[in-house]
């Protein structure tokens, strides 16, 4: 999206975020952020954060209500143009990047995003979901088969990154020599979605993007000509209703499934391992009971939420908590502070494994909801299984780190041993 003109401070918003903590860019914020989250949600729920220009919301029942909110968009550019809103169009350079972004579903509001996650969600029902559980759980079994004989091993990197880039890029029918390419663009993209991000890191997301997207152009040209048993060649098919994807449409959101499939499963499964070795009797309850596996994956990812934040851009004035937040202005929803709000979840702050209801946001809500949440939650279901059956004596082995990364929040490497 483009970048402020100018940012006002407004003195009549109250408390500022920064006062109370609010740093992303601060490696002890990213470590911690959950007591300045309950600060935020107790002191200023709805607080101006005039180093963003954005507006901090933290209550469950706000997040919640404005994810449902129509006068509230994931892009402007449906309505008004970057300079009719009053900000730099992004330089010509970046092309490469918002050419691929302004098509993803995430980025779209109706009437594009209706036709396209109609197209797209005919690879998300239960049924195409669940009949890829055999493929999923072979995945799993020869990851887990690769760790077993090792004494010491990084979660992330040797099992839990490897899994979810499998799993997609088997939906696509991506070969498997080029699937090492796809974890680095998907990182590399992924880059200019940071607050802060530096030029630097703008320049590589966008020379990423133009080779993923270079490379899936050539993908999608193939299928169409030659289409074979997998979601690239049905994505170049139109649907029942006639709606059809561009080749460009079909390349930017398979851009989108590979990068979600990557980040946030992969933070979340990282940053769920960290939380159960933090707490051994939650984790000694799981090995006792594996069936406690699907609550646990929602209450893992409410407890320490992979993707903490996501904007909303203001089309017409809103009120929330009584702050009038003018049409043009920007929120930053705190997924991550909504998941720990007492006012929603009982003993907010502790890991209840068999939780139920379980009414996180971590997946999001409304039309974005996140299509690929069963997947996700048959995936993570998976693992952990695999995880608590076949290496039950599995440990912390360091303390891990955490990427200097706020919005794609999760660990720098997982030190495990088998003990
Ligand atoms: C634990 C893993 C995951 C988490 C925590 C997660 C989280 C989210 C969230 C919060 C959103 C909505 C963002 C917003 O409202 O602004 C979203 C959207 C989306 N996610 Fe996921 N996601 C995960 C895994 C996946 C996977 C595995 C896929 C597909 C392979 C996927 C595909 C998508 C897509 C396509 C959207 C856009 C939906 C739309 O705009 O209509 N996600 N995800």
């Amino acid at each position: 999206m483009g970048s402020r003109t100018s940012v006002s401070p407004r003195p009549e918003a109250g408390v500022a975020p920064r006062d109370l903590g609010y740093a992303p860019g601060d490696p002890a914020f990213v470590a911690d952020p959950y007591p300045v989250f309950a600060r935020l949600r107790e002191e200023a729920p709805v607080a101006f954060d005039p180093a963003t220009g954005q507006w901090i919301v933290t209550r469950h029942a706000d997040v919640s209500a404005a994810l449902r909110d129509r006068r509230l968009g994931r892009t402007y550019l449906h309505v008004a143009t970057h300079e009719e809103w009053g900000h730099e169009a992004p330089p010509e350079w970046q092309d490469p990047f918002w050419d691929v972004a302004r098509l993803q579903l995430l980025d779209l509001e109706p009437p594009d995003h209706t036709r396209l996650r109609r197209l797209l969600a005919r690879a998300f029902t239960p049924r195409a979901v669940e009949a890829m559980r055999p493929r999923i759980v072979a995945i799993v079994d020869d990851l887990v088969g690769a760790v077993a004989d090792l004494r010491e091993f990084d979660l992330l990197a040797d099992l839990v990154e490897p899994f979810p880039v499998a799993v997609v890029a088997d939906m696509l029918g991506i070969p498997e020599a080029d699937r090492r390419l796809l974890r680095p663009w998907s990182a590399e993209f992924t880059l200019m979605f940071e607050i802060d991000a530096t030029d630097d890191q703008r320049r590589r997301a966008a020379v990423a993007s133009g080779d993923f997207a270079a490379y899936l152009s050539e993908l999608v040209r193939e299928r169409r000509e030659r289409p074979r048993d997998d979601l690239l060649s049905q994505m170049v098919h139109p649907g029942e209703a006639g709606d059809a994807m561009s080749d460009a449409e079909v390349v930017a959101n398979a851009i989108l499934l590979l990068n979600a499939g990557h980040e946030a499963t992969v933070n979340g499964a990282g940053n769920a391992w960290f939380a159960l070795f933090r707490h051994p009797a939650a984790l000694a309850a799981l090995r006792a009971h594996p069936e406690l596996a699907p609550t646990a994956v929602d209450e893992l990812l409410r407890f320490d939420t992979p993707a903490p934040m996501f904007e909303r851009w203001v089309l017409e004035d809103v009120e929330i908590d009584g702050v009038t937040i003018p049409a043009g202005d920007e929120i930053a929803l705190q997924f991550g502070a909504a998941n720990r709000d007492p006012a929603a979840f009982a003993d907010a702050d502790a890991l209840v494994l068999d939780r139920a209801p379980n009414p996180h946001v971590a997946f999001g809500a409304g039309i974005h909801f996140c299509l690929g949440a069963p997947l996700a939650r048959l995936e993570l279901d998976i693992l952990y299984r695999a995880l608590v059956e076949r290496l039950p004596t599995l440990e912390l082995a360091a303390e891990p780190e955490w990427k200097p990364r706020f919005v794609l929040r999760g660990l720098r490497a997982l030190p495990v041993r088998i003990a």
